[in-house]
């Protein structure tokens, strides 16, 4: 990242038209750098996302010993060492801004014998790792890390670990995800109880894999074995469009009168497309257009017009299936004709900043009537009119606060100026250039 903040200011944009693609999902990306190091042999990977967050994954796996490279092309490979196989890191695992590499990664290490340091940018080091501490721990692995559990922290894996029966405390699929891959090389069954799904794309990517992993419902909670000493055989992955991304453009095109957008090849997964479903509650037009299987997951092509959206009361219970979507629906609910209520959302205070009360200030700079709660944020729309607009709004080096308030800048009468923008490249490198192409 450049040493110095580069602010820009989002103007009142053209209609949204024409038909465009979002980078690769995140999640999967990360996800298919990691299983690809632990299978043995050759796994390729295509539309993997080429953002700082899943370039840090990449060189962490290198340090470990897993060969990856890209081609021309843009398709990735991944020579990997086998589950167990992974070396000694010869130097501190640089994390960047990335909770998702962080967890999942002390995870992997917890149950191979090498010790690891990770070390993160000044976001990623305020925020809570006890809750992958705590189970792998139970699993055999040692930290020393900073006080309050963050980073800069040391981990000392332990082989064997020991497999273990963990029920999630909060409701995060990086806690999941950290647990079943420490199970992948831990002798026995580990499992992981989740009273409340999350995104599933480290069941989904296991199985893929050759995970011998099972799934099974009980009284209402998600009760997920994964038996150890696994095997995982290498895969010519696909990357779907990340959802996350989409829905900037998604918002945008709402607000933006005028509008009519396709945005091709967008992961739909139920876990991650709760947004979806809210901003169509609202009055969005949505329509999925040629629905097919790519990867494993669901993807459909969206056309998005503009539309007259009303406020809702959002249903606590879909928080986690768009829990990276609120910063932009809370801008969309802004330009609402009344009232949004969202509640149940205190993850969104340990996310890459606290996002209730980074969007409650931002929002609020470019003439939106917001109100912060304890655990949300309730909103007056302004009934279809554009937000006045203003700013700097400050973005605490979180992308999708800057991507929020650029989305917001582009619905409002005179522009919002976000303090930096280089955060977007963590996870969606080209953002800019998208928006200058759909709004020409
Ligand atoms: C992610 C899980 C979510 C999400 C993050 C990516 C993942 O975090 O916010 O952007 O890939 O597993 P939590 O598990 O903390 O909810």
């Amino acid at each position: 990242m450049p040493n110095k903040p580069i602010p820009r200011k989002f103007s009142t944009s053209a209609p949204l038209r024409g038909t465009m693609r979002v980078p690769g999902d995140k999640s999967i990306s990360h996800r298919s750098l990691m299983l690809g190091a632990l299978a043995v042999g050759k796994t390729t990977v295509t539309g993997l996302l080429e953002g700082e967050d899943v370039l840090a994954t990449a060189q962490a796996m290198r340090q470990m010993g897993a060969e990856i490279e890209r081609a021309q092309d843009g398709t990735w490979t991944i020579h990997g060492v086998g589950v167990g196989g992974l070396l000694q890191p010869a130097q501190a695992l640089a994390m960047g801004n990335s909770g998702t590499s962080t967890r999942l990664l002390m995870g992997v290490i917890a149950s191979h014998g090498i010790s690891a340091t990770f070390t993160g940018d000044a976001s990623l080091s305020r925020r809570p790792m006890g809750r992958v501490i705590e189970p792998l721990s139970l699993m055999g692995a040692s930290f020393s890390s900073s006080p309050g559990g963050t980073l800069p922290l040391m981990i000392d894996g332990s082989l064997p670990a020991v497999p273990v029966t963990y029920r999630l405390p909060v409701a995060s699929a990086q806690v999941k995800s950290a647990v079943l891959l420490a199970g992948l090389n831990t002798p026995g069954i580990t499992t992981v109880i989740e009273p409340v799904p999350t995104r599933d794309h480290s069941e989904r990517m296991l199985r893929g894999f050759g995970a011998e992993l099972t799934v099974e419902e009980v009284n209402g909670e998600r009760y997920i074995h994964i038996r150890g000493d696994a095997e995982l055989q290498p895969q010519d992955i696909v990357v779907p469009g990340d959802p996350s991304s989409a829905a900037f453009f998604i918002v945008a095109a709402l607000l933006v009168p005028g509008s009519d957008l396709i945005i091709e090849n967008v992961g739909l997964n139920p876990t991650r497309a709760g947004i979806v479903t809210v901003l169509r509650a609202m009055g969005g037009s949505i329509d999925e257009l040629n629905p097919r299987e790519v990867g494993g997951e669901p993807v459909a092509d969206l056309r998005v017009r503009h539309s007259a959206l009303t406020g809702i009361e959002v249903d606590p219970k879909l928080a986690p299936s768009m829990i990276d979507e609120f910063p932009v629906l809370f801008v969309a609910a802004s330009a609402a004709q009344g009232r949004t209520v969202t509640s149940g959302l205190d993850e969104l205070r340990v996310k890459e900043s606290d996002r209730l009360c980074a969007m409650a200030a931002a929002l609020s700079a470019v003439g939106a009537a917001v109100s912060e709660t304890e655990d949300g944020l309730i909103i007056e729309g302004t009934g279809g009119e554009l937000l006045t607009g203003g700013g700097p709004v400050i973005t605490h080096l979180d992308h999708r606060i800057a991507m929020s308030m650029a989305v917001a800048g582009l619905a409002s009468r005179d522009g919002v100026e976000i303090d930096d923008t280089r955060p977007i490249a963590t996870s969606f490198p080209g953002f800019e250039a998208l928006i200058a192409k759909v709004a020409a």
